[in-house]
């Protein structure tokens, strides 16, 4: 069994660390914008303006089981949608808003469609809830609201009550844990809870967190209706999650006020945005995309890969070729992935490689991912452990053979500690067998 123990929390995260893989799904009015999920903010675009595309909004190519296909396809065991983002829009049909999908062109609830078709396929299924909304009449005005910068700005935030605000998070989070069936993440966002030097108007000096959003209520209701709902850390309140964003931790994130080891989820994009962004080109090779997710689970964690649909509702070309990229390597390596984590501390990653393993220790697997070809040396795996070796993609045997003790290391050994300590050597084809990062799978005695 894995040796590393994370904090315990109330949510069930068991079937989550299983799970590994996940997708995230940014689906909104802004995808029609298709520059940037935060498009109003940028844009300070006024409320008449952004009016249009609610008017206009109808994804008439959106369907939920070819979403919930291509997760599958993909390897993805679960998936979080967006059911309000920033901006305030509702994907569902909430009765204490208008502002919602139904009351569009297109008319249908969307969550509805999303969690009936994803379940479907076997996948878990999660909401992202935005905190912040920058449509609300009663959300306070601070830095990253789009009347930010209006010349009227006092006068709009004028008699601002955050605690109405409040209660109608409370209701819809309400709608979207007892409309929709059992749902299994609860994914909301974000906080910013720090002092700034915000002009004398705005209220709470402008800040944002557990007590304005009333995170101990807010939280207290969902445990009320989902006892086992995973929630992340986003309300400023720890909970289940941790969820480190647009960048590649290096090692188990952890508490950082206890230093425990947490149950960790990073969320990443293919290119930069998580809304459809038409004029990005920032878009993240194949390569790059299956390593995110080995050197996340290497170290722990969950991956939670996001797509933003076109406002047609279909993953565009770039996404679903981002997706394949996944879907072929997870046909045959996902074993390295799902019910792995992090390597035993006694096997250190030979240069090049990153290592994985299964949670009752039995499968140890080195994701190649510069490829050393001829050979593959690992100190500190003796070879006497190894039962068996293989190339995971097709069963291929992997032949291999315990190293000798030298004394005098070789000019060209990049760790000088492979002569003394005991040495596997595992023989391979000079050229790379098909497919990116290529995984030895190592059964262990
Ligand atoms: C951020 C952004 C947001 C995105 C989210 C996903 O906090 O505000 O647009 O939804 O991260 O992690």
């Amino acid at each position: 069994m894995s040796s590393y123990k994370t904090k315990k929390t109330p949510g069930n995260t068991a079937w989550f660390t299983h799970d590994r893989f996940g997708m995230f799904i940014h689906f909104g009015i802004y995808a029609m914008a298709a520059r940037h999920e935060w498009v109003k903010y940028y844009e300070s675009t006024p409320e008449a303006q952004y009016q249009k595309y609610f008017d206009h909004f109808d994804p008439d190519l959106f369907d939920a089981r070819e979403w919930a296909k291509a997760a599958k396809k993909a390897g993805m065991k679960y998936a979080v949608l967006t059911t309000k983002h920033h901006d305030g829009f509702c994907l569902f049909d909430s009765a204490v808003t208008d502002y919602k999908i139904t009351n569009t062109p297109f008319g249908r609830d969307l969550v509805k469609e999303y969690v009936e078709a994803f379940r479907a396929e076997g996948l878990k299924v999660g909401f992202y809830y935005s905190l912040i909304d920058w449509h609300h009449p009663m959300f306070p005005l601070d830095k990253f609201h789009p009347r930010r910068n209006d010349a009227n700005a006092p006068e709009l935030d004028r008699g601002r009550d955050m605690t109405v605000y409040a209660k109608y998070m409370r209701d819809q989070v309400t709608e979207l844990l007892t409309n929709y069936g059992k749902i299994d993440i609860l994914w909301l966002d974000w906080s910013y809870p720090e002092e700034w030097n915000a002009p004398e108007w705005m209220q709470f000096g402008g800040t944002k967190g557990k007590d304005q959003w009333e995170s101990e209520k807010l939280i207290a209701t969902v445990r009320s209706i989902a006892p086992e709902i995973i929630i992340n850390n986003r309300a400023d309140l720890k909970q289940d999650l941790w969820t480190p964003e647009q960048f590649q931790p290096i090692e188990w994130v952890k508490d950082e006020e206890t230093g425990e080891k947490v149950v960790w989820e990073a969320c990443q994009t293919f290119s930069g945005s998580w809304g459809y962004y038409r004029d990005e080109f920032t878009w993240k090779s194949p390569e790059m995309l299956i390593n995110m997710l080995v050197n996340t689970v290497s170290i722990g964690g969950n991956l939670i890969m996001n797509v933003g649909p076109t406002s047609r509702g279909y993953f565009d070309h770039r996404a679903t070729e981002a997706l394949d990229a996944y879907a072929a390597w997870m046909k045959v390596n996902g074993r390295s992935i799902y019910g792995c984590t992090m390597a035993e501390p006694e096997f250190k990653a030979p240069e090049g490689t990153k290592l994985t393993q299964s949670e009752d220790g039995k499968r140890l697997y080195i994701h190649l991912q510069t490829y050393p070809f001829g050979a593959l040396q690992f100190p500190g795996l003796d070879a006497s452990r190894v039962e068996y070796a293989q190339f995971l993609s097709d069963g291929s045997e992997v032949r291999y053979r315990a190293k000798a003790p030298s004394a005098v290391p070789s000019d060209h050994m990049a760790d000088r500690s492979s002569c003394t300590v005991p040495t596997t050597v595992f023989v391979l084809p000079t050229v790379r067998p098909y497919g990116l990062s290529p995984v030895i799978e190592v059964f262990l005695k």
